[in-house]
């Protein structure tokens, strides 16, 4: 049987955060463990934003040590909570001070392009021409990798009004839809910051958001307001056999 190559995918786990309820750093572990629990040993992890909630060191430092303990590469991606610098001195982030966090990884039978989908210092995304035109560039050096997208605003809409005025504009998911349509290699673009599953689409391609370690929001249209949930905690698992993606979210109880 050929063995599938795992890449777990975990998000905001907004260490210091009180504004949830409940202890963000139980979250974490209480994840960690069920990840360390599973029959199959993750080859990568992706944490797709919101890592620490006031950016302080010792928050990185507690998602660092957490993560640890998976045993596998961490790859980060920048929250609108996080601080691209701290996120720098915490993990192994490329690029100068105050640049956009946005890389390229090659983890076997993937490639990992993170983006950087933040506006430092505002909780709604955007994606400016300049980031565009990197990632772009990045897709056309391995047009022939199958990759994963990797940011932190799911690049869709969620049908939920608070919810979109959090998000990307419209004109910056139609914009990364453009770049999408010129690189097919991109199998799946994954996300977080909406703290629950949502599945959604991009130039043909699946968008999916994975829930938070730490709270979920709750399930909405009407109220007009953010509202979280008492719902499991949760994390994915992006399996890779073929070039093909499967996309496996499993809550946490
Ligand atoms: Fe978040
Ligand atoms: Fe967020």
């Amino acid at each position: 049987m050929p063995k599938p190559f795992l890449v777990v995918q975990l998000s905001d786990p907004h260490i210091g955060a009180t504004w949830g309820g409940g202890d963000p750093r139980a979250g974490l572990r209480t994840v960690v463990e069920a990840v360390r629990r599973l029959p199959d040993d993750p080859d990568a992890v992706v944490v797709s934003g919101d890592l620490a909630d006031n950016a302080a060191d010792d928050e990185y430092e507690f998602v660092r040590e957490s993560l640890a303990l998976l045993g596998a590469p961490v790859y980060v991606v920048a929250g609108n909570h996080d601080d691209r610098d701290a996120l720098r001195r915490h993990f192994d982030v490329p690029g100068p001070l105050g640049a956009p966090v946005q890389y390229a990884a090659d983890l076997g039978s993937l490639r990992l392009v993170v983006l950087d989908s933040t506006r430092p210092g505002e909780d709604p995304g955007e994606l400016d021409a300049a980031r565009l035109a990197w990632l772009d560039a990045e897709l056309a050096a391995a047009p022939d990798r199958p990759t994963l997208l990797a940011l932190h605003h799911p690049p869709v809409m969620t049908a939920s009004a608070p919810w979109d005025e959090l998000g990307l504009p419209a004109a910056d998911r139609h914009a990364l839809a453009k770049v999408l349509e010129r690189h097919p290699q991109v199998r799946r673009v994954v996300a977080g910051h909406v703290h629950r599953t949502i599945a959604g689409e991009l130039a043909g391609r699946t968008v999916l958001a994975v829930p938070s370690t730490y709270v979920q929001a709750r399930l909405d249209f009407d109220s007009g307001r953010i509202a979280f949930s008492a719902d499991p905690p949760g994390f994915a698992v992006h399996a890779v056999l073929d070039g093909q993606v499967a996309s496996h979210v499993q809550p946490v109880t």
